[in-house]
């Protein structure tokens, strides 16, 4: 496929390969540092509550012996229970009475109020430890103990296990998102150096496909180095069959090359050969005609045939002409460089084809300065583009037709152009020719266009067209046949020839 052909569209990827790699070990790392997080805060969790219910059976068990040996309401005196903490919530009854209080901050006892008490009476007497909410005091884990005719219940706050909880996983948070900027700075920055290779792989890659290798003698000297052919690695494998590729299509194009140059020599070496005898059967037919002084000296018949002798050789000439004309187009012969005023050469060709073409009505529109319409070319093969054209304009149409010719400037100093068009109202071009027209030996239909000739006019042009650096168009509508050619200005791109051109 040609880098001009245009590609499927593909949606580009929206990451690269680099940024992908990144997301995915940062994707892999959170993960794992989740559940790192969620079971080791789970374990810690779980670890603190059974401390905590131990010592919420413990202060049960206080309560219920202080309670046994002051029963109520004389336990309700106002002393302390020796060893019970801060937070405790302490309730007891015996039935009938009951006290309900929880140890403050400073050491105080604060009564607890219906509803909290409500809670902790509906506590079943199980000798489990239950989580319980008491109103504005918060989660408590309690437990109720049962003896002697009394009911106590003991409870601690949750609010330092959460505290604690909570402590550990802004932590955990905190250290993991610390962990994953590192890993992704220092991520992107390993990744990235391991991608060099790949990167200098592809370079090449690039290089090499943006070197024309339609035609000539291409060289591609371009090549992976050695260090990123290692076959021990992904990416050397990679380079390593990159090159051998690029070995193998440099043998094949240099095959292509040396086939190309030997079918040009060929066609060069017959064109040439072939003009020496085609001048001697044109120099001898013309002798003959010469010869013929009067009606007895050469029979009719024989003269007639003479004059056809005479026009096939002339014919013959030109076409040996052309195809050397093409060898050395083909060649890439670099082109004589001088400035050719397009104005006076279409004036002169034009003035030739309203003799050649006296039944057609020539027209010449040419821009009154004729500074801008001067490129850099080769004269005699731009006249052979132009004689081509209004050959054919003279040719393809019937007698009568209207031939423009226009010379126009566009842009202005060395990136400038100048556009030739011949423009006829005859009867169009054959449709069938649409897309070949410039191939060689591409030619209408002799029953349609009597003047049909080897159809090589057109190959000719745009061979020395493309040879200048510009181009040609052909609009083939009935009426308005119009080609077109632009050359640039400034003149072809100094081109080295090819290397052992046969034409030289
Ligand atoms: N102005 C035109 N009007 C109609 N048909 C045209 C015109 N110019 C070209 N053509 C068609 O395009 C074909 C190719 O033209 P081209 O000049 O390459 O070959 P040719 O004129 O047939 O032969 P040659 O120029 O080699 O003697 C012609 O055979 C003709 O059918
Ligand atoms: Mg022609």
């Amino acid at each position: 496929m040609s880098a001009n052909q245009p590609q499927q569209a593909q949606p580009r990827a929206r990451w690269s390969l680099r940024q992908r790699l990144v997301a995915l070990v940062l994707a892999l790392l959170a993960t794992v540092a989740t559940v790192i997080g969620v079971a080791s805060t789970l374990a810690l969790r779980s670890s603190l509550v059974d401390r905590l219910d131990a010592e919420v059976s413990a202060a049960a068990d206080r309560s219920l012996s202080y309670f046994t040996r002051w029963p109520l309401p004389g336990g309700n005196r106002g002393v302390d229970i020796p060893g019970q903490a801060a937070g405790t919530v302490t309730l007891a009854t015996d039935g009938s009475v009951g006290v309900a209080w929880h140890i403050t901050d400073t050491g105080g006892r604060a009564a607890l109020d219906d509803e909290q008490r409500d809670v902790l009476l509906d506590l079943p007497l199980d000798g489990a430890v239950h989580t319980a909410r008491l109103g504005s005091l918060g989660e408590y884990r309690v437990t109720a103990v049962a003896g002697d005719g009394v009911v106590t219940v003991a409870g601690l706050s949750l609010t330092e296990v959460a505290a604690t909880t909570q402590q550990h996983i802004a932590t955990t948070a905190a250290v993991t998102l610390a962990g994953l900027l590192i890993v992704g700075l220092a991520g992107t920055w390993l990744v990235r150096r391991e991608l060099r290779p790949l990167e200098r792989v592809a370079g090449t890659a690039a290089r090499v496909a943006a070197t024309p290798m339609a035609r000539g003698a291409v060289v591609l000297a371009d090549r992976v180095p050695e260090a990123d052919t290692d076959p021990g690695t992904e990416v050397g494998r990679v380079g390593a069959a990159l090159n051998q590729l690029l070995s193998h299509v440099e043998d094949a194009l240099a095959a292509r090359h040396r086939s190309e140059t030997q079918v040009r020599q060929f066609v060069a070496d017959a064109s040439h050969e072939l003009r020496t005898p085609l001048a001697s059967i044109r120099g001898y037919a013309e002798l003959v005609r010469r010869l013929d002084r009067g009606p007895e000296d050469v029979p009719p018949d024989v003269v007639r045939a003479m004059d056809r002798v005479e026009s096939e050789a002339r014919r013959m000439t030109s076409l040996v002409e052309d195809l050397l004309l093409l060898a050395r187009l083909d060649a890439g012969r670099p082109i004589s460089r001088g400035p050719v005023d397009l104005a006076s050469l279409a004036a002169d060709l034009v003035a030739d084809a309203h003799v050649a073409g006296p039944d057609h009505a020539w027209r010449l529109e040419v821009p009154e300065t004729a500074d801008d319409v001067v490129v850099t070319g080769d004269d005699g093969a731009l006249r052979q583009v132009l004689a081509n054209l209004l050959s054919n304009a003279r040719l393809h149409t019937p007698a009568g037709t209207t031939v423009t010719t226009s010379v126009t400037s566009s842009g202005s100093g060395g990136s400038g152009s100048v556009t030739i068009a011949v423009r006829d109202d005859g009867p169009g071009i054959d449709p069938e020719l649409v897309g070949r027209l410039f191939d060689r030996f591409a030619r209408g239909d002799a029953a349609r266009s009597p003047g049909t000739g080897t159809g090589l006019g057109l190959s000719i042009a745009k061979a020395v067209v493309d040879a200048h650096g510009g181009t040609i168009a052909a609009d083939g509508t009935p009426g308005a046949t119009t080609i077109t050619v632009t050359l640039p200005v400034a003149g072809p791109a100094p081109r080295p020839p090819d290397e052992g051109d046969p034409t030289a």
